[in-house]
């Protein structure tokens, strides 16, 4: 009997059957040859959430929960937080190597060359209403792109692929700072090419007349959040990407759904509520009443513990030395206090100890982008920006991989049998 195989006994028929295993895996449709009679359809796995499911094989993103490891292709996230630029992780990740400097140029310069937006786009979102959420605002006008280029369907010639994912990178903060200066009312600032992708993306949100004086250490902290953002394997973002894009959609329609993925609140939308909780235990001394409460069951402390990493995030790691920097040229927020005051409260308690909560990567995150200036119902937004090559990457990945096919889960039937139609007037 081969050594890599799992035995199954059907002890409603008492018959026996051998299951491949390959790399920690069986294939669920390897189960279907169970059945109890012929026309039976044969045993299926029932996994809501995807518990337990690998629903790819993917070369791009390496997690590893227990140890709290993260690696882009292989590289630590901690070494491409300190040493790559954003544009550079978005080439690592969507092309499978880092540059070389030759290569990161004319990526760079490819990305400048599409920053700009079909005027008829302005007109598109100055038709959204003043308050309007930006996330709205960008999965709206993301899907609207496949409009401006219908190209776009053509997905199986590599060029036009990386054609539109180029677009796309490079119009994303486009669009994100004008669904900003929309909120506001305030005038559309356009690319600068001049800038490099942050400093571009910093000017089309702030500039006001000049009066904006670009600060260098909190546009390296805002990359370095992005590339803390970029992937995250099989997330439901990723996931919603890979199952709209899995029909053969244009890109811009299945990015669209990625985004309004990640706008739920059980995904990218973490981190305001954790500046709602900072702001609702108001001060210090506060804290141990606070934790009593979600102790007994009374709420959670949000930023805190992860479905993956069940040690400490490493991005929630990294995002603290980067909230250091920041704090150190916005002086400091008072909520800090209060986070790191929970944060060691809470470290020290026997309840999150046990269970295995730490902080993650939404903690500190919304802290920073509070004292850099934007709201908190833009915080997923940036969000949105850092994992856009994420995205594309897994979209890509999963175009090219033979063992896709449109994603069409299974269900239980849990509905009434046939029955005849009812006549409204006998109901
Ligand atoms: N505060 C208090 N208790 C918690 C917390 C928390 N933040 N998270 C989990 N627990 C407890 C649960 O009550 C449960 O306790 P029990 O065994 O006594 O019932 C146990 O820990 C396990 O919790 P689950 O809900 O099974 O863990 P799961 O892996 O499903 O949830 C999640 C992960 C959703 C992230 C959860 O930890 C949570 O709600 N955290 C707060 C919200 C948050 O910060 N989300 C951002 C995640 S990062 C991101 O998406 C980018």
């Amino acid at each position: 009997m081969p050594q890599d195989s799992l035995t199954i006994t059907d002890n409603r028929t008492g018959r026996t059957y051998e299951v491949p295993v390959a790399e920690g895996t069986v294939r669920a449709t390897d189960l279907r040859q169970i059945k109890v009679a012929d026309d039976d359809f044969g045993l299926m796995t029932y996994d809501p959430a995807f518990m337990n499911t690998a629903a790819c094989r993917s070369a791009i993103t390496y997690i590893d929960g227990d140890r709290g490891i993260l690696r882009y292709r292989g590289y630590p996230i901690e070494q491409l937080a300190e040493r790559a630029s954003f544009l550079e992780v978005a080439y690592l990740l969507m092309v499978g190597e880092l540059p070389t400097r030759q290569q990161l140029d004319t990526w760079t310069d490819t990305v400048k060359y599409h920053t700009y937006v079909h005027t008829n786009i302005t007109k598109f979102l100055e038709g959204f209403r003043y308050d309007a959420h930006p996330m709205g605002m960008l999965l709206g006008v993301v899907g609207a792109l496949s409009t401006f280029y219908p190209d776009a369907k053509h997905i199986d010639d590599p060029a036009n692929r990386e054609l539109q994912r180029v677009r796309l990178l490079a119009k994303a903060p486009t669009i994100a700072a004008f669904a900003f200066r929309h909120s506001r009312g305030l005038p559309f600032v356009f690319p600068d090419n001049d800038l490099d992708y942050i400093a571009n993306f910093v000017n089309m949100t702030f500039s006001i007349g000049g009066r904006h004086k670009p600060n260098k250490v909190l546009q390296r902290a805002l990359e370095i959040l992005l590339i803390l953002h970029a992937d995250h394997e099989q997330n439901c973002s990723t996931s919603a990407v890979r199952a709209v894009g899995s029909s053969h959609v244009d890109p811009f329609s299945a990015v669209s759904a990625g985004i309004a993925a990640l706008y739920g609140p059980l995904h990218g939308g973490a981190n305001e509520a954790v500046l709602a909780m900072l702001d609702e235990i108001g001060d210090k001394k506060n804290i141990p009443a606070f934790i009593k409460e979600v102790k007994g069951g009374g709420g959670r402390l949000m930023g805190f513990g992860h479905r993956v990493y069940k040690s400490y995030d490493p991005r929630a790691k990294l995002i603290k030395k980067v909230a250091d920097d920041v704090f150190a040229q916005t002086g400091l927020n008072p909520k800090l206090e209060i986070a790191l005051e929970l944060e060691r409260i809470a470290l020290e308690d026997e309840y999150f100890a046990k269970r295995k909560l730490y902080p993650n990567v939404d903690f500190y995150s919304g802290l920073i982008y509070q004292a850099m200036g934007y709201p908190t119902e833009y915080f997923t937004v940036l969000f949105a920006l850092g994992r856009m090559p994420g995205w594309l990457a897994q979209w890509e990945e999963m175009l090219l991989d033979k063992d896709q096919k449109i994603a069409r889960p299974r269900q239980i039937y849990t509905g009434k049998d046939e029955r005849p139609f009812v006549p409204i007037e006998k109901r």
